[in-house]
C-alpha cells in the first residue's frame, strides 16, 4: 500500500505538471481526490491492515492528499496568472500612438461675413429680428405697397404655394411684421434665406441670403440713413472708402436710392470688378415710405424711418473673389476649407 501511495504521489506530480487548462486540472482534482478516486478508494480499503499499520498508512494517506491538493491549488494560481499575462500582453495599449487629432469644422464664408454685418450694426444699436420663409402674400407684397402688376409678383419670379402664400422673394416681409408686432423706436436688422424662380447659373440661384434693415422713429431724416450706412461701409470694407447714393425706385421707400462704395480691388481707379467705375453697389435703400408705416399701424404723421436691403451672397462673393455663387451652396468641403 505504502508503494501504491507512493506512486500515485509520483503520478500526480507529472500529470499536474503537463496540464494547463483550469478544465485539466479539475479532471484531475476529481481522477485523485473524487468520491471514486484513486486515493479514495485506497482509504476505503484501510480495513484490511492490522492494528498497528493503521495509524501509519493513514497519516501516509493524508499526507498523500494534502500534497495533491496542494498541487491543485498551486497549479490552478500557475494557470490563472499565465492567462492574465496573455490577455494582458494580448490587449496592450500602445501608449506611445500619436492622438488622433478630432477633425475641427469651420464657418460657413456667408456666415463669417454676416457675423462681420451683425456685429457692425448691433454696434449701433440694432437688434435681429426673423421671420418665416414661407410668408403671406401679404407681407411678401400688399402691405409693402408692392402693386399687383409688379413684375416681381407673378408667378414666373416668385415660388407660390397657395395665392395668398409664398416663399419670400425678399426680406422686405420682416420689416412689416416687426412694425405690426410693435410700436417704435424700432431699430432691426433681418438676415435671411430668400426664393426666386432663378435658373441655376454663376450668379444666380433660386435660394439666396438677403440682410434687411429697418429703422423707425420721431424724426428720423435721410441724413440718420446716409450716416448710418455710410460707417457700415467704411467698418466692413475701411475708412478711407467712400460712398454715394444714387436715386433709384422701391414701392416700399421714398425717395429711395442705390448706395454703392469705393470698389476694394482698385481703390477707386477703376478694375474688372466694379467694370471701370471706381465704385460696387453695396444696397438698396431708402425712407420708409408712408403708406407702408401706416399700413404697419404706425402713423406717419408721427413716425418717420429708414430701410435697407442688401444681398449677402454678392457681398461674400466680392470679399473673398469668389467668381461661381454655386460654390456657396454646394458645400464641397474643399472649397470650404479656405476660409
Ligand atoms: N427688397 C429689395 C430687393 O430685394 C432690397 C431693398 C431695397 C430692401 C430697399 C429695402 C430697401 O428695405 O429699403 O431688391
Amino acid at each position: 500500500m505504502k508503494e501504491l501511495l507512493e506512486q500515485i504521489r509520483i503520478d500526480a506530480e507529472t500529470l499536474f505538471e503537463s496540464a494547463d487548462t483550469i478544465a485539466q486540472i479539475e479532471e484531475l482534482r476529481v481522477r485523485f481526490l473524487g468520491k471514486k478516486g484513486e486515493l479514495t478508494s485506497i482509504l476505503k480499503g484501510m480495513g484490511i491492515l492490522s492494528e498497528s499499520e493503521r495509524p501509519v498508512m493513514g497519516k501516509l494517506a493524508n499526507d498523500t492528499r494534502e500534497h495533491i491538493e496542494q498541487l491543485v491549488s498551486d497549479r490552478t494560481h500557475d494557470i490563472a496568472h499565465k492567462m492574465l499575462a496573455t490577455k494582458l500582453e494580448n490587449e496592450k495599449t500602445d501608449i506611445t500612438l500619436p492622438g488622433r487629432k478630432p477633425s475641427m469644422g469651420k464657418r460657413h464664408p456667408l456666415n463669417i461675413v454676416l457675423s462681420d454685418i451683425k456685429e457692425i450694426f448691433l454696434g449701433m444699436g440694432f437688434e435681429v429680428a426673423e421671420g418665416p420663409e414661407v410668408e403671406f402674400t401679404e407681407n411678401n407684397f400688399d402691405l409693402l405697397n408692392i402693386p399687383t402688376t409688379h413684375p416681381s409678383r407673378s408667378k414666373q419670379d416668385t415660388f407660390y404655394i397657395t395665392d395668398d402664400i409664398a416663399l419670400r422673394p425678399q426680406t422686405s416681409p420682416v420689416q412689416v411684421r416687426v412694425m405690426k408686432d410693435r410700436m417704435p423706436p424700432i431699430r432691426i436688422l433681418a438676415p435671411g434665406r430668400v426664393y426666386r424662380r432663378d435658373t441655376v447659373d454663376a450668379t444666380h440661384s433660386p435660394v439666396f441670403h438677403q440682410v434687411e434693415g429697418l429703422a423707425v422713429d420721431k424724426g428720423i431724416t435721410m441724413s440718420d440713413l446716409k450716416g448710418t450706412l455710410e460707417t457700415f461701409a467704411k467698418k466692413l470694407y475701411g475708412d478711407d472708402i467712400a460712398v454715394r447714393f444714387r436715386p433709384h425706385h422701391f414701392p416700399f421707400t421714398e425717395p429711395s436710392a442705390e448706395m454703392d462704395a469705393t470698389c476694394f480691388v482698385c481703390s477707386g481707379k477703376g478694375c474688372s470688378l466694379c467694370k471701370g467705375e471706381g465704385f460696387i453697389e453695396i444696397l438698396g435703400c431708402g425712407m420708409v415710405h408712408p403708406k407702408v408705416l401706416a399700413n404697419c399701424g404706425i402713423d406717419p404723421d408721427e413716425y418717420s424711418g429708414f430701410a435697407f436691403g442688401m444681398g449677402l451672397d454678392r457681398i461674400t462673393m466680392m470679399r473673398y473673389n469668389i467668381d461661381d455663387l454655386r460654390l456657396l451652396f454646394e458645400n464641397d468641403i474643399r472649397f470650404l476649407r479656405q476660409f
